[in-house]
């Protein structure tokens, strides 16, 4: 069944059947306020860190509770409703819906009793507070007598786990005020010269536009005894009693009593921001001009819409268009701003960026938006320890130069991580290429950037020493070990142990770093790496290859993991798409070990991480043994691996296949399976459940995943073709043999690139004929040199 499906126009989700599977979720805001809404207004806001500057509650693992809610109420005839079909949840045959999910905005349309209401939520740019406006409109023939009521349910204090669990304390340090037209409220405000870690801080919940009916400051009077927020007493009476919180749980709720007559409208603007009183006051003036939730709704637009417009694909496939075009980039610069921070799911504790996440994050928006991906570069590279390591974790309040290390007793404390991961610091070679090829910014290898604890360097020594600590953290037949963990965290390989998947890493790693030292005429590091390429190749070869096969690692024990003849966990995707994205297994065994994973681990949804699932002969540091068999680390379909998968294939030129994978996991093509799928259509999630499963489909973990990023990057870099090096721009489609025409359209170095794909004999990849401007170029390659501002190329198939 469908809930909805895609206006591409507007580059908006729309929602018409109010009651989702799951929660389907929105992002509103910057890295300065963050606000996550759902299809029925629940969700949460936050200052910067979803964990230590959470303004509104919200019950993880619940009822989509409780959000920010607009109650609407009939005072002739006491009925009420509210603008989102929940928390209220009228009859659906009587109450219509649909909510619009946009680019930093979501918008609920409801009519119900001959009342229309629209209520718009969005935080505007560069500000730190957020904006409800509510159109509602009398659509009857008869006056109506309406109250409106707003209500937030703030937190006791910013710390989320301290609002969570540490009542003794957090339900004695607050209290609300009425100030004519806002609820304020302020914690620890005895502390007026903030004692110890304690401070003084205050929220504020605002009505602009009509006046103040009747408010009240806590939660126990707003909703009433045994009552929930679908049924508070104070909605039922029509009238908020005045009640301000002196301990226990505030509120904010503001309620305003109209009168419309037939056809008539009134706008009202609901604000909510953690600022000072004066501050509020200020804003909520602003706000009297009823034109500026829609000037600063255009704002939004144009700011989303002119970074998506970077590339604009027209396909035959409308999913692949809807996903690449706005969803999935979209995603991207959600992953990419708020890494695995704060969603429905994840609660905020993580409190920065963990290392390879968001190295890859950064990848899926360097073809958007080069420049944004360079600050955030930079800032992970200065998370690079000076031995070459990296931080597991890079903080938001990261000092580069002076921060302690895994190595450290206080690293570990700080942080919870206790370790480095084999892989982290590698993942810096494919982002630091895709940057440097997007953008011909090769100037950047010789920047200076701090490392984490101590000294600085420029970025190409940084790569460099990457390279020394994974030489220098070798385990047993001299490949990579595993250390704490690889991208898989359920594989304790050990310090001993190897893992096949860092072997490939590093293997394309001394491959950027020969590109680059050949570009800087640094010979000497280029036969270096040549050297080490040709050795580790040798090792990979003798030691890594089994049979039809790329095993998945050696534990220190010399136990292979990933054998033919492996009872469980017997073909891993990893090793073998990553034996083609480094560059290591040529065409041919490229084609096999493809058909082998066609055969073995391909499922209607999408390609297992591995099989069969652990069950009885895992090793000793399978953690994917905690999981239940087709789920997560244990044998699901681990979305982000789909994006190298299609890669792989596409680099194989076998764009049937790519394509096959791409539409399999895609969730806009899960559109009309919703209730199979349970999460939202228009983006991607951490995995979905596989074929051991009775829920077989189920996906998990929404928006924070770097599935989006590495899907994008399968379809830039392989499904498109689009594959830049330092002079200029390959263009290698991988696409089904019935896309027989497509176009793109891309800013390349500030250059306007149009291109058309023929394909009119239906081929999965290969060029025959490649015009730039009208003059035809030899083979499939454009040097950057010869573009003009604006480009007309065309690329017969
Ligand atoms: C989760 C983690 C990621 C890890 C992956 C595989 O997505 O966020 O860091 O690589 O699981 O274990």
């Amino acid at each position: 069944m469908e809930y909805g499906y895609f206006d591409a126009k507007a580059q908006e989700y729309v929602i018409t059947r109010p009651d989702t599977p799951a929660p389907w979720a929105n992002y509103l805001g910057s890295p300065a306020y963050g606000a996550i809404i759902s299809n029925n207004a629940g969700g949460y806001s936050f200052v910067k860190s979803g964990a230590a500057g959470r303004l509104i509650r919200y019950r993880f693992n619940e009822q989509d509770r409780p959000g920010r809610y607009i109650y609407l109420r009939d005072d002739e005839s006491g009925d009420y409703w509210s603008a989102s079909w929940q928390p209220v949840g009228k009859d659906l045959d009587k109450y219509r819906s649909t909510c619009r999910h946009g680019t930093g905005y979501t918008i609920m349309e409801a009519e119900y009793t001959g009342l229309r209401s629209e209520a718009s939520y969005y935080v505007p740019m560069d500000t730190a507070h957020e904006v409800w406006r509510l159109k509602l409109t009398n659509t009857g023939a008869a006056a109506r007598k309406i109250s409106v009521f707003g209500f937030v349910e703030f937190t006791c204090e910013s710390f989320y786990e301290q609002d969570q669990v540490n009542l003794q304390y957090t339900q004695f340090i607050t209290r609300t005020y009425f100030k004519d037209q806002f609820i304020l409220q302020t914690i620890n405000e005895n502390c007026l010269n903030a004692v110890n870690e304690s401070r003084v801080e205050t929220r504020f919940f605002g009505l602009a536009g009509v006046p103040v009916t009747s408010y009240c400051g806590d939660r126990a009077a707003f909703l009433g005894g045994y009552r929930d927020y679908g049924n508070p007493i104070s909605i039922e009476k029509g009238r908020l009693d005045g009640t301000l919180n002196y301990n226990l749980n505030p509120c904010g709720a503001l309620h305003t009593a109209l009168t419309l007559k037939p056809g008539e409208s009134v706008s009202l603007v609901f604000l909510l921001g953690q600022k000072r009183e004066a501050e509020a006051k200020a804003l909520i003036t602003r706000y009297e001009d009823s034109g500026l939730p829609d000037k600063e709704i255009n704002d939004l637009k144009t700011y989303w819409h002119g970074k998506l417009a970077n590339l604009k694909v027209e396909t035959p496939d409308e999913n692949f268009n809807h996903m690449v075009n706005t969803w999935n980039a979209y995603q991207c610069f959600i992953t990419f701003n708020w890494s695995r921070a704060a969603s429905l799911i994840y609660c905020g504790q993580r409190n920065g960026y963990g290392y390879r996440d968001t190295v890859q994050d950064i990848q899926g928006i360097i073809h958007l938006d080069p420049e944004m991906a360079l600050e955030k570069l930079k800032f992970m590279i200065s998370g690079q320890v000076s031995h070459g390591g990296a931080l597991p974790l890079v903080k938001y309040d990261h000092n580069p130069g002076h921060e302690d290390r895994p190595e450290d007793v206080s690293h570990r404390k700080g942080t919870g991580h206790p370790s480095y991961r084999a892989d982290d610091a590698l993942w810096l070679f494919p982002t630091v290429w895709k940057y440097i090829t997007e953008t011909g910014n090769t100037a950047l290898l010789d920047e200076e950037i701090p490392y984490a604890d101590t000294g600085t360097d420029t970025l190409y020594k940084h790569l460099l020493k990457a390279i020394d600590f994974s030489l220098n953290h070798l385990g047993i037949h001299g490949l990579p070990a595993g250390l704490h963990a690889d991208w898989n965290d359920c594989l304790r390989l050990g310090a001993n142990g190897v893992s096949v998947f860092v072997a490939f890493q590093l293997y394309y790693a001394f491959e950027i770093v020969i590109r680059c030292a050949r570009h800087k005429g640094d010979a000497a590091t280029e036969t270096r790496m040549n050297e080490l390429k040709k050795k580790f190749g040798a090792i990979i070869e003798e030691r890594c290859w089994n049979t039809d096969r790329f095993v998945r690692g050696i534990t220190e024990h010399d136990q292979v993991v990933g054998k033919p003849d492996d009872p469980e966990a017997s073909l891993w995707l990893n090793p073998q798409s990553w034996a083609i994205i480094s560059g290591f297994a040529p065409q041919e065994r490229g084609n096999a070990i493809m058909d082998l994973v066609h055969q073995q681990l391909n499922t209607k949804y999408g390609a297992r991480l591995m099989a069969p699932s652990y069950r009885r002969h895992a090793f000793d540091g399978a953690l994917a043994l905690l999981f239940n068999p087709s789920t997560k680390e244990n044998g699901a379909i681990f979305l982000q691996t789909q994006g190298w998968l299609i890669l792989a294939e596409a680099l194989l030129g076998r764009g049937g296949r790519a394509f096959e994978y791409y539409l399999e996991s895609c969730p806009a093509a899960q559109n009309p399976i919703a209730e199979t799928r349970l999460l939202e259509p228009y983006v991607y999630s951490q995995f979905t459940e596989s074929v051991d499963s009775p829920f077989e489909g189920r996906s998990h973990v929404h928006w924070l995943t770097g599935t989006a990023s590495t899907v994008m990057v399968g379809c830039v870099e392989g499904i498109l073709g689009l594959r830049p090096d330092i002079n200029g721009l390959r263009l290698s489609p991988a696409v089904p043999s019935s896309w027989k025409n497509f176009t793109m359209e891309k800013i390349f170095r500030g250059k306007k690139l149009r291109i058309q794909v023929k394909n009119p004999q239906g081929c999965e990849s290969g060029c025959r004929k490649l015009t730039v401007n009208g003059v035809e170029v030899k083979d499939n390659y454009i040097p950057a040199s010869t573009l003009k501002a604006d480009n007309e190329i065309i690329l017969e198939m």
